[in-house]
């Protein structure tokens, strides 16, 4: 079967990581959480206390910084390092949430995981989320997927994921901090989160995870046969 590229682009909270860890989990492919890049940016920006507003202490920051990722057996997916570090927990912190969405809109630090980001799909067979996926970091890919839910769903996913591990956090700071993000990912200048114009849309509102994954799979099979 032919390999190809699968981008996954929408909102924050819509799934798209539950989507693309199904399909590469099906497919054989390669699973890149992309938004894992930017927490991990974000987290030595804050670890390190990075103005983000000072070029160029951000570009130097950006050359002590490497991002390598690292197949996870228990959770199915590839934890992230950060110089060596796994962070894959951290990163998912409230703190981090807060701080990420302002560190992806500088322009640097989109190019520098831009960039890695187009390395690993040389390869194909490889299945990307994020929010520029299939806008700017794989114009060409064969099968573009924008997804899609409700708010109030997204939220209510998003708190119980949470709750796991931040057992005090609330509906409204869950709600509020989905909110903003959305809100910078979307307006920033340098590629916001848009739908690609070829991109099929997938809203998952009312669907389970083998329904999403079903009609994820006829789009596929539609484009490798
Ligand atoms: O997918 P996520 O919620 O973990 O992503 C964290 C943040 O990173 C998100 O608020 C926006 C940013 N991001 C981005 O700008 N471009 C991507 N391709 C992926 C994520």
């Amino acid at each position: 079967m032919k390999k190809i590229i699968i981008a996954i682009d929408g909102y924050s909270s819509c799934g798209k990581s539950t989507l693309a860890k199904q399909l590469a989990a099906k497919l054989n492919y390669v699973f890149v959480d992309s938004g894992a890049m930017y927490r991990a940016i974000a987290l030595y920006f804050l670890r390190n206390q990075i103005d983000i507003n000072n070029e160029l202490q951000v570009s130097d920051a950006l050359k002590n910084i490497s991002l390598q990722f690292e197949y996870n057996g228990k959770t199915g997916k590839s934890d992230i390092l950060l110089n060596g570090e796994n962070v894959e927990k951290e990163i998912r912190e409230m703190s981090i949430s807060n701080k990420v969405s302002e560190v992806a809109a500088i322009e640097a630090v989109r190019l520098f995981a831009v960039h890695q980001q187009q390395l690993m799909g040389e390869k194909k067979a490889i299945v990307m989320d994020g929010r520029d996926i299939g806008t700017t970091v794989f114009p060409n890919a064969e099968l573009k997927i924008f997804v899609t839910a409700s708010i109030d769903v997204r939220v209510q996913r998003r708190y119980l994921e949470l709750q796991a591990t931040q057992p005090n956090i609330s509906l409204d700071e869950v709600k509020e901090n989905l909110v903003m993000r959305d809100h910078i990912d979307s307006t920033r200048e340098i590629s916001p989160l848009k739908q690609a114009a070829d991109a099929v849309v997938l809203d998952n509102t009312n669907l389970t995870r083998e329904d999403q994954l079903q009609i994820a799979l006829n789009w596929v099979n539609e484009r490798t046969n």
